[in-house]
């Protein structure tokens, strides 16, 4: 349920029995999301948000959900109006500390393919998600081209939508291009064109993983401009891509100019080795302050024991 008013909010609140989740519906950089277990915590968060506007304008308005357990998943499909294509499953990882603590960033690091996304998911997903999404879109008149990306929670409940973007995901991009196994813009031709089928994606079977290099401070207030070392000594390394991100040139040298700077990534089989390769990348750039987690794919390779 969503409301503006404060006293609506409270009132259903102490109708709910469950855990919630309380968002600012607006958008608030990833921050404007409050994980309450008491009701208590729920009253105090809609009254941070509508009364106190920590988000500011973000929180005009309050979104009260269902409190959802389970591992993300990220799923970006291809749509071409009507057809759908789903790419490789990817997992990000939102928090800035190992073993998820610490503040939500922007994104810390990807790897696919996702194992929580089992064989027998896919099916689910792509019905119960993207072609009613899709249906619903054609209802309303609206010819939807290009990527659908559907941030899921996949647990005991079943995949269960967590937000769409309509554009590709950071860092989940990172890990699902290097897979492909043939050209991307043909299939983004096909899209155009209103002809995509699942021939224009064809995947690699290594796994891959970027690591995330961020400036020191980040997600708080960070220092920019610091001299990044290494760069071509990473990219040269095989299957290896060095994406940019906060950085721009500054004479013969690359500075840091974001907060999250570098999407190191590797490719490698099985993932274990995708892990090993990137960190091996990792390893070899520097800047002042560099940050990055050390457990980036983790999980997947829990999931695998
Ligand atoms: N990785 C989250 C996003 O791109 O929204």
């Amino acid at each position: 349920a969503s409301f503006t008013g404060l006293t609506e909010a409270i009132v259903y609140i102490r109708a709910q029995t469950g855990r919630l989740v309380v968002k600012a519906e607006g958008l608030a950089a990833g921050k404007g999301v409050i994980l309450c277990d008491h009701p208590e915590d729920a009253v105090a968060a809609v009254r941070d948000i509508l009364e106190a506007r920590v988000f500011g304008d973000a929180g005009r308005r309050v979104l009260i959900e269902e409190y959802l357990e389970g591992e993300e998943a990220s799923i970006l499909a291809l749509v071409d109006g009507t057809n759908v294509v789903m790419l490789a499953a990817a997992q990000d990882h939102k928090r800035i500390f190992d073993n998820d603590q610490g503040p939500n960033t922007g994104g810390m690091g990807a790897y696919s393919p996702a194992p929580v996304v089992t064989d027998a998911l896919w099916p689910v997903i792509r019905e119960q998600v993207f072609e009613r999404t899709l249906a619903e879109l054609r209802r309303r008149g609206i010819v939807y081209k290009g990527v659908l990306y559907a941030g899921l929670m996949i647990g005991p409940q079943g995949p269960k939508v967590l937000e769409f973007n309509c554009r590709f995901g950071d860092p989940e991009t990172q890990v699902i291009i290097p897979r492909l196994a043939g050209d991307l813009i043909p299939a983004l031709e096909a899209c155009v064109d209103g002809t995509l089928t699942e021939a224009h994606v064809r995947w690699r079977p290594e796994a891959a993983v970027c690591v995330v290099a961020a400036a020191a401070g980040y997600p708080g207030p960070y220092a920019k401009g610091q001299p990044i070392t290494g760069l071509e000594a990473a990219n040269a390394l095989p299957d290896t891509y060095v994406f940019h991100a906060g950085t721009k040139r500054d004479g013969n040298a690359v500075v840091t100019a974001g907060g999250r700077v570098l999407g190191i990534t590797a490719l490698g089989q099985p993932l274990a080795a995708a892990i090993r390769n990137a960190y091996r990348a990792v390893d070899l750039v520097h800047f002042e302050g560099m940050q990055c987690r050390r457990d980036i794919a983790a999980k997947a390779l829990r999931h695998q024991r």
